[in-house]
């Protein structure tokens, strides 16, 4: 006999469905935070240039702007402001935006780059500038 779909099965698609259509926004910029130490914290830290440069204020700065940090000439050279916008082609793929940069490292995962921008957006107290899910975050 073939089997009708089970309630079980029904009620998992109905919470995922659900869950899709109900983001939380609240916690982006905490779980940027994780995000950054998991992903970028080998090579980046907000206060101390690593084998990357320093992060604070990074959001709404030009790009190559740490005074003492060595940029290649690809970065150092680059006209470009970071925002929502420039720091997401950024780090979905670095050397295709600014081919020579020494940054190899590449984040597919949109959603992971969209909290991780709200996080670097934070430590620039330009959150309000992300969008409204920070806008939110920021009206509190
Ligand atoms: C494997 C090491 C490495 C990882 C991992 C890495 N980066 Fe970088 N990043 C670099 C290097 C090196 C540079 C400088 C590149 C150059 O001078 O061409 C850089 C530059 C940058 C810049 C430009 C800063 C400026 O002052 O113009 C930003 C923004 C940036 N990284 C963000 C991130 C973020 C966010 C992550 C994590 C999602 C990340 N990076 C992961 C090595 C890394």
């Amino acid at each position: 006999m073939i089997g009708l779909p089970s309630s079980t099965t029904f009620l998992a698609l109905m919470s995922l469905a659900m869950s899709d259509s109900a983001p939380d926004p609240a916690p982006q910029a905490e779980r940027g935070e994780v995000l950054y130490r998991q992903y970028c914290g080998n090579c980046h830290a907000p206060d101390r240039n690593k084998y990357g440069p320093m992060h604070r204020g990074v959001f709404g700065r030009a790009a190559g702007a740490v005074p003492d940090y060595p940029y290649s000439d690809a970065l150092a050279e680059a006209a470009i402001v970071w925002n929502a916008e420039t720091l997401d082609r950024w780090l979905a793929d670095p050397t295709a935006m600014i081919p020579g940069t020494r940054m190899r490292f590449r984040l597919d995962d949109a959603d992971a780059r969209r909290s991780i921008i709200v996080y670097l957006a934070s430590l620039s107290d330009a959150d309000h500038l992300v969008g409204p899910q920070a806008a939110q975050q920021g009206a509190q």
